[in-house]
């Protein structure tokens, strides 16, 4: 059986649901079940035999430590973090608390459960970190999309937070020889994507009439990747990557924000033409204080070394995914309750009161 860690958030929960389709192998989530944390999007394998859900915080040893005695995973796939770059800015020390201590802890129970493993099961062990290209810093126009081997330079408290965590498990593969596997991709979007990132918050908001609110002059861009090629990724390094090693992952899909946002509002006038035209509601507000310009990932070494490629095109996953939040309005009204209507107050000053 596996250990999945955030298993209740946007690229946990489509990791978990992907993992028991694929595959009869038993599945322990441990979630903290904060703001992004749903137990609502597993609900589908709820009570289902090899699906154990596990309320609790990474950074609780104790706990975690029993759940490893319990269930002795053969693996760990490690996706629990706040993740949210504004949210960092406002308020680092979630960050640091579940990033960083809660990442370290984790790492200190899985060391002494491998140390005490039988060689064969100890040789088999994996420690999967799911870490973001954000800790590489930004690229300038015209710069190689990251890679590997690219230097640290993490920009927003968020990054900082992942690149700490980054080098204690590098650390750990080079001090104790822990089977310890990083990846690192670029954007993901989907289904069950918290309405605070970008595609989701736009949809959202265009939805309710809202203003649309592009940081700056909306030129900043990404690498986006649908979350179930993320997933695929995932397995995929989990089960052909080396330890010690990391990957880097994205969608070689690179757009400017307001391109996604307007191909977003195109999506929607197609499927509600009679509230069109969406991109009428597209605003310029204040940009992100030190906001990355540009993101971009270079696979080559997945797909060589895990036969990893994305499958899904932007185009047809940005359709499928504006459907779905389309189909899943309740799904919106439960998780955009009094807490996110407090954010949104704090984030974007005036916002609904334009509306
Ligand atoms: P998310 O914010 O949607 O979900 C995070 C989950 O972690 C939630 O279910 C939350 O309850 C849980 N959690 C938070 N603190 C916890 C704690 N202390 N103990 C246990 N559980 C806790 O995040 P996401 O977008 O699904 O991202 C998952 C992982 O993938 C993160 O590590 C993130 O850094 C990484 N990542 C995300 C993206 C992206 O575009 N979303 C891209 C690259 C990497
Ligand atoms: P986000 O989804 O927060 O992801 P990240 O910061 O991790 O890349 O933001 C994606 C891009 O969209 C980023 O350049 C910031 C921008 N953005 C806006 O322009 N307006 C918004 O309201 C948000 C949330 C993001």
């Amino acid at each position: 059986m596996i250990l999945v860690t955030g298993g209740c958030g946007f690229i946990g929960s489509a990791f978990v649901l992907d993992w028991l389709a694929a595959s009869g192998e038993p599945l322990v989530n441990l979630d903290a079940l904060t703001y992004a944390g749903h137990p609502g999007n597993l609900a589908e394998v709820e009570g289902r035999p090899g699906y154990t859900f596990v309320h609790g915080d990474i950074a609780d040893l104790a706990l975690v430590q029993s759940l490893l005695q319990q269930h002795r995973p053969r693996a760990v796939v490690h996706l629990a973090a706040e993740t949210h770059v504004d949210r960092s800015i406002a308020g680092p020390e979630a960050f640091v608390h579940t990033n960083v201590l809660g990442s370290v802890r984790l790492l200190q129970a899985c060391l002494s459960y491998w140390q005490a493993l039988p060689p064969a099961e100890a040789a088999a062990f994996r420690f999967l970190n799911v870490s973001t290209d954000e800790v590489f810093g930004a690229l300038a126009r015209g710069d190689a999309p990251f890679t590997e081997q690219h230097p640290y330079r993490p920009n927003s408290p968020y990054a900082a937070s992942k690149a700490a965590a980054d080098h204690f498990v590098r650390s750990w593969w080079h001090t104790y020889g822990f089977p310890a596997l990083t990846t690192h991709c670029s954007n993901n979007y989907g289904p069950r994507q918290f309405p605070e990132k970008l595609i989701p918050l736009m949809l959202h908001n265009a939805l309710e009439g809202k203003p649309l609110p592009v940081y700056g002059d909306g030129l900043q861009v990404r690498d986006w990747l649908h979350v179930q090629d993320h997933c695929a990724a995932l397995r995929a390094v989990l089960e052909r990557g080396q330890p010690g090693e990391s990957y880097a992952i994205g969608g070689s899909c690179e757009r400017t924000n307001l391109d996604v946002v307007r191909a977003l509002c195109a999506v929607l006038d197609e499927l509600r033409p009679q509230a069109g035209p969406h991109a009428r509601l597209i605003e310029h507000v204040p940009d992100r204080p030190g906001h990355d310009r540009r993101y971009a990932i270079d696979s080559n070494k997945v797909r060589r070394e895990a036969g990893w490629g994305p499958k899904i095109a932007f185009g047809q996953g940005l359709r499928s995914t504006v459907e779905w939040y389309l189909a899943h309005r309740e799904w919106v009204q439960s998780v955009t309750s009094g807490s996110y209507r407090d954010w949104i107050q704090r984030q974007y000053p005036g916002l609904e009161t334009r509306a």
